[in-house]
């Protein structure tokens, strides 16, 4: 290949942030436009990571829900799994403000970032494995970019295996359950059953137990100071 020029070197370095009408997965674009038409209204884009880049904790999600973050534009807002995920970041003080299910609450993280594993909604709620693949650059260059992360809290075996990949590490020496804590270099990464409605409803998660984890976490991040 010959010598490419900064704008060209910098189109290939993947961003942490996709742009809005991200282009790499055609079945998520074919979706977001149909979305798009029934809902002109609706943000439909590739849902940006919402908190604080300083911070020393990223939760990785799963993906936009389509009435939820996709319709809002900021990761679990207006999803059921939201509700779950900021009260009990609040009931951890990592949040100024109350969680209201709108852009506009004036919610803040502290110390914290959310972000999912694959930025664009997908139909159903499940991104094939070239989608996961496709977005993993962005979730690697979201935490490259975090100075300060010291501990990752992963929901669902998506996020997991998505951020392991993100890590150059391997997934059989870090199998996923809920509540383990796995060390990657100076990361420590604690995994949890996804917050969704699906879960809580069939009981595989309870507040209790994703409570539990969350503070596994949390602790993580204070004891690294
Ligand atoms: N909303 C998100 O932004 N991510 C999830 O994983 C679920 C709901």
């Amino acid at each position: 290949m010959g010598r490419l020029n900064s704008s060209a070197r910098a189109a290939l370095q993947p961003v942490a942030e996709p742009h809005r009408d991200c282009g790499i997965c055609a079945r998520l674009v074919a979706y977001r436009n149909k979305t798009r038409q029934a809902h002109p209204d609706w943000f439909n884009g590739a849902v940006p990571s919402f908190g604080d880049d300083k911070g020393r904790m990223v939760i990785v999600g799963l993906a936009p829900g389509v009435s939820g973050a996709n319709r809002t534009g900021r990761p679990f807002t207006g999803d059921y799994a939201g509700d779950l995920l900021y009260a009990t970041l609040a009931e951890m003080g990592m949040v100024t403000g109350s969680y209201k299910a709108t852009t506009d609450d004036g919610l803040r993280l502290v110390d914290c970032l959310i972000t999912n594993a694959v930025r664009c909604v997908p139909p159903e709620n499940k991104p094939t494995s070239e989608e996961i693949n496709g977005c993993r650059p962005h979730l690697a260059a979201r935490l490259s970019a975090m100075p300060n992360l010291s501990v990752i809290f992963a929901l669902g075996r998506i996020a997991h295996e998505n951020t392991l990949k993100a890590l150059g590490a391997k997934l059989s020496a870090h199998p996923f359950s809920h509540g383990p804590v796995h060390k990657i270099d100076r990361i420590h990464l604690v995994d949890s059953y996804h917050c969704s409605r699906y879960n809580t409803n069939t009981g595989r998660l309870t507040v209790e137990m994703f409570r539990s984890a969350m503070s596994i976490a949390a602790a993580l991040r204070v004891r690294q100071e």
